[in-house]
């Protein structure tokens, strides 16, 4: 007996996925996009409901999801969380008006096919990894496939999109240096979830892999490994250095974009170090992808970011609206990827 391995998986991290099975996710991303610009129907999903749970603000995520679902044949709901009993964090006394994670999960679980979420930041406290464990706890107790539409360590339907837009404009991954690099934001405030999702997933296709950041804005130590493990395994290499220009080197992609320094927040502090947090950040506000930078590397290289982004400051408008930037592209494959994943776990 054939045993479907996709059916109800959960989508939390690319962590639980192998390689093929990644290259799964992509190679129907790519058949998905080309049915939509051919406008054929491909309804694998018809009749069936998306659960979209947003705790924190979006414009691609959302309207990715809700899209893809249509074209696919089924519908998405957006749930607002001021607007159903929303459980709710960040505080020592539980809302009374909040419902538990158990008992929303098991209740979505009786009507639909998916729930998607995404939870960081104020939903949370700003307690670094809770986003993460509230989307663990909903897939605790769901019965139907969980997809993590980005919390504050993980982002791995960006991470597909960002590969596949690589993939599509650049051809064969294995050899391509790929530069993750911190770029200067004036809101300090972002998750590391793009990062830690990319490194993850580029470092299982043989990929040459540079991670550039001022001294002060590591990821974190478990990712570090995972994507070290996975270079010695898949090939490829790892660096990591704090200077910008020597990053960008020869470099085939860059993916400039800001993150914040995890060691001024919750848990770590006892609260946010704001003004500590503010001064590290303005002593790097020379990390920006400008025409110089993107000059150092291979003729041809493309400028990723996963947006909405800080214009001026991470990048300059030369490069994210001239002809390398891929950031358009990026964006639409956010709901080709994003398909590819709900038709796997949801058919
Ligand atoms: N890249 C991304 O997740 O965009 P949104 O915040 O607009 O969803």
């Amino acid at each position: 007996m054939k045993t479907d391995t996709w059916k109800n998986r959960d989508w939390i991290t690319t962590f639980d996925y192998t390689k093929e099975e990644l290259e799964t996710i992509l190679h129907l991303a790519f058949e998905l996009k080309e049915r939509f610009n051919l406008n054929e129907p491909h309804d694998i999903l018809a009749r069936k409901t998306l659960f979209m749970i947003f705790y924190n603000g979006s414009l691609r995520t959302r309207n990715s999801f809700e899209a893809g679902m249509t074209q696919l044949g089924g519908h998405a709901h957006f749930l607002d969380t001021g607007k159903i009993y929303a459980p709710t964090f960040g505080s020592e006394t539980k809302d009374r008006h909040s419902e538990d994670i158990a008992d929303t999960a098991r209740t979505l679980s009786r009507m639909g096919h998916g729930i998607s979420i995404r939870c960081f930041g104020d939903a949370v406290g700003w307690r670094w990894g809770m986003g993460n464990q509230v989307i663990r706890e909903f897939a605790k107790w769901s019965d139907i496939p969980v997809i993590n539409m980005e919390d504050d360590w993980y982002h791995p339907c960006q991470a597909m999109a960002d590969i596949m837009t690589i993939k599509e404009k650049l051809g064969e991954l294995a050899g391509k240096k790929l530069v993750m690099s911190w770029a200067y934001a004036p809101d300090t405030k972002k998750p590391l979830s793009v990062a830690h999702s990319m490194l993850p997933v580029a470092s299982k296709f043989d990929m040459e892999i540079v991670l550039a950041h001022p001294k002060g804005y590591d990821l974190n130590s478990e990712v570090i490994s995972k994507v070290k493990n996975n270079v010695t395994q898949f090939g490829g290499s790892f660096t990591t250095m704090d200077d910008m220009d020597a990053a960008c080197e020869g470099a085939d992609v860059i993916y400039a974009k800001s993150w914040t320094a995890t060691q001024f927040w919750l848990p770590i502090q006892e609260k946010l170090m704001e003004a500590e947090l503010k001064s590290l950040a303005e002593k790097n506000k020379d990390w920006i992808c400008d025409s110089r930078r993107m000059a150092l590397a291979k003729k041809g290289a493309i400028y990723l970011h996963c947006l909405p982004c800080n214009r001026d400051f991470e990048v300059t408008a030369d490069v994210i609206d001239g002809p390398q930037s891929a950031v358009f592209d990026e964006a639409e494959n956010r709901l080709h990827a994003q398909k590819a994943i709900m038709a796997l776990l949801m058919k």
